[in-house]
């Protein structure tokens, strides 16, 4: 059986206040339509089919990259009207899951059961009750708890508004159902709208039965109306991550101050200190300490590595045993060697640092080939640009970088070299040698300090 998804994102959103588009704000750093969509993907021989209305062009810009096809709805007549867009795009013999573009959560695992569900003369309907079912399509029964009707809260009566089984919306029917069944929507309900719920009376007096899978916790089919709403649900969503963590051998110091944003996995006994944010895809490993206020984006860190508070990691590969921060910045490209060292307010772009190397305080080094066993003191920098071009320093095993060098690239400095501090050094250096540039001392003995006017600046000054 072939499977087409059907995603609904044409609804205005207008209790977002926004000026881009509802499905185009995130959750945990991925826009709502891209949860949803990637979701769907999951399912590797689905075709992928969008309903984009309200601000359409915005949404299929910025999520060009996902292999889906796009459907406009030019006016949003309802949910019915949504999903007959896809129809002519719809094989006779597919099973058609509906999701919806701000339902981010589903588990794909629900997905899957639901759409056993759909078969030549039944559809799965993903159900959830609701201690307050207000706004939800109510789904009613008959005595022996067959599924006959979804009524919509507003022309629901007062019994039914009863009834705290709702409707999600999510939907697995063969295409073939849908086929004849959308074209006889019609829009005489008090909303004046196509009704896709009003298919599932259709599909009892045709003997289709209804078969429901309810959802095991409600956020996992809650939908995004408002920032407020979206607020709610990153928390609920981090929480499950960090309990996740917790549950594979992690400490958290408090699992509601993390954010992961991308696809984390950590090692055991490692501990996270508050605030950490993790951005695309991280890997740590076990017994690492990460201290508070960190940001790891796109980076792998090694086992017993530790990062010191306000430190930001990205794109750089950090190996064992080794110590970052506090407030560094470890730009891409930087590979740090088994024990190496990075103080506080260092910045390194495309750097290798050796094993054991030390950069320990307030410097620069980018574009850098760094030795195992080196010292680099302390405001340290790499001349890397001429104000054209990068160039490379290479800095060899064992040199001793006296404080507030700079070193002008292209240069290389041979195996166990020591720079004198302040050194200016712009041509390669021998092994072994001491190289200081520092002008001498001048002593001017009949130089006076100034001293303080009265008078403001003149314009000659
Ligand atoms: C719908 C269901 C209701 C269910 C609820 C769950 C119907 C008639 N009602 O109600 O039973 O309990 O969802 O949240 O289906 N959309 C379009 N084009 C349209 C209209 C809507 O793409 O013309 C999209 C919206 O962007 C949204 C989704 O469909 O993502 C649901 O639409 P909405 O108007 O929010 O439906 P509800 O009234 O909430
Ligand atoms: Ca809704």
């Amino acid at each position: 059986m072939n499977l087409e998804v059907v995603i609904l994102a044409a609804g205005q959103g207008t209790r977002m206040k926004s000026r881009i588009s509802k499905v185009l704000h995130c959750l945990s750093g991925k826009p709502l339509l891209a949860c949803v969509i990637e979701s769907a993907l999951t399912f590797h021989q689905a075709i992928v089919h969008v309903i984009v209305g309200h601000g359409g062009e915005q949404v299929q810009k910025q999520l060009a990259d996902y292999k889906v096809n796009w459907i406009t709805q030019e006016k949003q007549l309802g949910t019915g009207h949504a999903v007959a867009q896809a129809l002519p795009a719809l094989k006779e013999d597919s099973d058609v899951l509906i999701l919806y573009g701000d339902v981010p959560l589903t588990p794909v695992e629900t997905l899957k059961t639901l759409l056993t569900k759909s078969g030549d003369d039944s559809i799965g309907l993903l159900t959830v009750r609701l201690e307050n079912p207000f706004g939800y399509g109510r789904i009613i029964r008959d005595a022996a708890g067959v599924v006959q009707a979804i009524v919509e809260e507003k022309d629901a009566s007062p019994e039914q508004r009863e009834i705290r089984e709702v409707n999600t919306g999510i939907l697995a029917v063969p295409a073939k159902w849908l086929q004849k069944w959308l074209p006889e929507l019609s829009a005489n309900n008090t909303q004046g709208e196509f009704y896709l719920t009003d298919i599932i009376s259709m599909a009892v007096a045709d003997g289709v039965v209804v078969e429901t899978v309810t959802a095991k916790q409600e956020e996992e089919v809650r939908g995004v109306n408002s920032r407020q709403q979206l607020a709610e649900l990153e928390r609920w969503h981090q929480k499950q991550l960090a309990n996740q963590l917790m549950a594979s051998g992690i400490t958290l110091a408090d699992p509601d101050r993390i954010d992961i944003r991308g696809n984390l996995r950590v090692g055991q006994d490692t501990c996270i200190d508050i605030n950490a944010i993790f951005e695309g895809n991280v890997t740590v490993g076990e017994n690492v300490s990460i201290g508070p206020n960190v940001l790891i984006k796109n980076s792998v860190i090694a086992d017993h590595v530790v990062i010191h508070a306000n430190s930001i990691i990205e794109g750089s590969e950090i190996s064992k045993h080794c110590q970052v921060g506090p407030f560094a910045r470890i730009r891409p490209g930087t590979h740090l060697s088994d024990q190496a060292k990075i103080g506080n307010f260092v910045e390194t772009k495309k750097a290798v640092i050796g094993t054991g190397s030390k950069v320990n305080h307030l410097s620069y080094v980018g574009d850098a080939l760094i030795g195992s066993g080196v010292n680099i003191g302390a405001g340290t920098i790499t001349c890397n640009y001429d104000g054209a071009n990068k160039h490379l320093t290479q800095i060899k095993d064992g040199v001793f970088v006296g404080s507030n060098t700079a070193l002008v690239a292209p240069i290389t400095v041979g195996k166990n070299a020591t720079i004198g501090a302040g050194s200016t050094v712009s041509q390669n250096i021998e092994e072994n040698v001491l190289v200081v540039t520092r002008g001498q001392k001048r002593i001017l003995k009949d130089w006076e300090r100034p001293k303080k006017r009265t008078s403001n600046y003149t314009e000659t000054d």
